[in-house]
């Protein structure tokens, strides 16, 4: 099926398209989520961050990338000097993907038949946003955005021409910092992530 024909003015056919993507029942995923976490952030911010999928926080929150993972991604844009009013913020799958262990709710990363079917959502926010640099965060919005799965080591580091003329990036997922056991290589690596951010910020 082809989306529907929504309003010419930009504000309007996003309002249009979140509250479709509230009712969406695309993929399983829905029925254990609270609520479908769509992206924010200003229509006209040249610069898109995906992140992989909302967290326990998020789907509570109904807000993308307020929870641990966010929370870090917050102080390195900062560090980093990204203009927030820049930036508009999403997730390759917009509903919390878990398993439930007793009353904890743990993350399942998302496979590729929900990362397709969520494309749906996130092509459309890619239409009407059109911004000029994309920036994956991790493995599955790097499948997201690219259509085929790459290794963050390989490709990270320079931009990637899009079809539609965009440039691609692909680094690290915030949570995948949030995780690394030595705090030396923990600060090494939260080092080059904000680095990144500050080249590609650089470039919008
Ligand atoms: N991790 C993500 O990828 N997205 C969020 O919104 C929160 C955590």
């Amino acid at each position: 099926p082809k989306p529907h024909a929504r309003p010419g003015n930009a504000a309007a056919a996003w309002s249009a398209l979140r509250d479709e993507a509230m009712a969406c029942t695309r993929c399983p995923l829905y029925r254990d989520a609270t609520q479908t976490v769509f992206g924010e952030g200003p229509l006209d911010a040249p610069l898109m961050l995906i992140g992989e999928q909302p967290g326990d926080q998020e789907d509570l929150a109904g807000r993308p990338f307020v929870g641990p993972a966010g929370q870090l991604l917050d102080r390195a844009l900062d560090e980093a000097e990204v203009d927030r009013a820049r930036l508009y913020v999403t997730n390759a799958v917009k509903h919390f993907k878990h398993e439930r262990r007793g009353k904890r709710r743990i993350h399942q990363t998302p496979e590729t038949p929900e990362i397709q079917a969520c494309r749906w959502w996130l092509d459309q926010e890619l239409d009407l946003l059109q911004p000029r640099i994309i920036v994956a965060l991790g493995a599955t919005a790097a499948r997201a955005l690219l259509g085929k799965a790459v290794t963050i080591s390989r490709t990270r580091g320079a931009p990637i021409a899009l079809s539609g003329g965009a440039e691609g990036w692909v680094t690290v997922h915030p949570s995948f910092l949030l995780r690394v056991p030595d705090e030396a290589r923990k600060a090494e690596e939260r080092k080059r992530f904000v680095k990144e951010l500050r080249e590609i910020g650089a470039r919008v």
